[in-house]
């Protein structure tokens, strides 16, 4: 029996098969057609097109979609999901004038959400993960990287992808693992950081592999926290495990990070709100995307990444909400749209690419998600009735969402 969504308004992003990203100009495309049908078999997109190629088949479902839109869900490629209890003291502490870096000097920051979650069980950890995944249902995320980072020792870094691993089986979005254990150095090493990054190379990796946690690997590049040598070592080492790196680089500080993610093949390389020339060179002819995470620049009030440089550049662009209790606590893509367009100057189109199509590619699934082609999985957003889709970043705050729709199942 086919689900078979009719007479919807507009189709968004429909994509040929094989067509993994999207990149410069060709960004501000998105291919759609108005009047639409499209029918799901089991979880997977079976066939769509103009309302009159539509043939009934016995039994079909049908969805009146009159006045909506339907686009492939948002495909969110850069997430702290995971994470216990919160930071707002911390927020509250930067109203009043503290920064970002000088919190994290004080031991707040990453060590901080480090602490709180050493004492969280790791069904309490779960369990307050697994009520922000709800949220993210509803607000229309069908895919997310999730990261681990906030135990920075072996048995933490273990529970928390452990937890990734246990969300991964209990919704139907589709979860990506990345370790994450060079996100700070802690306490315990302030002074030896290479034995932590030892660590790291010879206890971490070794046990994630056996335990097969983890998809990607990641290291915070910057400035007190994780040096080129120090990303490189840990780069080259879990290349051995097969993981691909996924790194946080030019987040305050360029100094060279993008190169080196280019050199390992990185699949993307994160925050970029600092960006050189050096580093538009390094990505040109390079396979790695490029991840905005605008949600960090607004609540940090830091630069926005430069989105114009890199589509000028013929780059493509990725939207990720960098969902965490630190700098950006909140995992809301239709926001992150928003943003892009109000902040960055992104137009809807090249926003609505960034934050499908190419969040897919920057976790290493485009084949499956990100865009609305036959064969792929049927995760979907039906909206509330509009009249174009720049109504989704132009009504900022409200959720678009009407349905969520993951593995051909409407949820909401
Ligand atoms: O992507 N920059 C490094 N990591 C996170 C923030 C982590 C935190 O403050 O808890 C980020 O912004
Ligand atoms: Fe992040």
């Amino acid at each position: 029996m086919r689900k078979v969504f009719i007479n919807i308004k507009q189709l968004l992003q429909i994509r040929p098969k094989g067509e993994f990203k999207v990149a410069g100009a060709l960004m501000n495309e998105l291919p759609k057609i108005d009047n639409a049908f499209l029918a799901i078999k089991d979880d997977k997109i079976s066939a769509f097109g103009k309302m009159e190629a539509y043939s009934p088949k016995k039994g079909d479902e049908c969805i009146d979609a009159t006045g909506r839109l339907l686009l492939p869900s948002w495909c969110d490629s850069h997430s702290h999901t995971v994470f216990a209890g919160h930071r707002s003291q911390e927020f509250v502490d930067r109203i009043n004038g503290l920064s970002y870096e000088e919190i994290a000097q004080r031991g707040g920051g990453i060590l901080n959400s480090a602490k709180t979650l050493e004492k969280t069980s790791e069904t309490s950890l779960f369990k307050q993960s697994m009520a922000r995944i709800k949220e993210l249902e509803k607000m229309g995320t069908g895919a997310l990287e999730i990261k681990s980072g906030y135990g920075l020792t072996v048995d933490a870094e273990l529970k928390m992808l452990r937890v990734i691993k246990k969300i991964a089986q209990q919704t139907a979005i589709k979860i990506k693992a990345t370790f994450l254990g060079a996100h700070a150095v802690p306490e315990a090493y302030k002074s030896k950081k290479s034995a932590y990054v030892d660590l790291i190379i010879n206890k971490m990796l070794p046990k994630i592999k056996t335990e097969n946690l983890a998809d990607y690997v990641d290291v915070f590049c910057e400035k007190g926290y994780f040096d080129l040598k120090d990303t490189d070592r840990i780069l080259t080492a879990a290349k051995r495990y097969g993981l691909l790196p996924k790194i946080h680089v030019n987040q305050f500080n360029a100094f060279g990070g993008i190169a080196l993610g280019v050199k390992h093949k990185a699949l993307s390389v994160d925050h970029l709100e600092e960006l050189s020339e050096a580093d538009i060179e390094a990505l040109k002819y390079s396979q790695t995307m490029p991840v905005a995470l605008p949600g960090c620049s607004f609540f940090l009030g830091i630069p926005y990444t430069p989105s114009r440089k890199l589509m000028d550049a013929d780059l493509p662009l990725a939207l990720a909400t960098d969902f965490n209790p630190g700098s950006a606590p909140s995992g809301n893509m239709n926001f992150i749209v928003s943003l892009a367009c109000i902040k960055m100057k992104m137009t809807p189109e090249e926003a609505l690419n960034a934050a499908t199509l190419n969040g897919a590619y920057a976790m290493g699934i485009s084949d499956d998600y990100g865009s609305i082609t036959v064969g792929k999985k049927a995760n979907l957003i039906l909206t509330k009735p509009m009249e174009n889709y720049a109504e989704i970043p132009y009504a900022f705050g409200n959720n678009p969402v009407y349905k969520t729709i993951l593995n051909g199942r409407i949820l909401n």
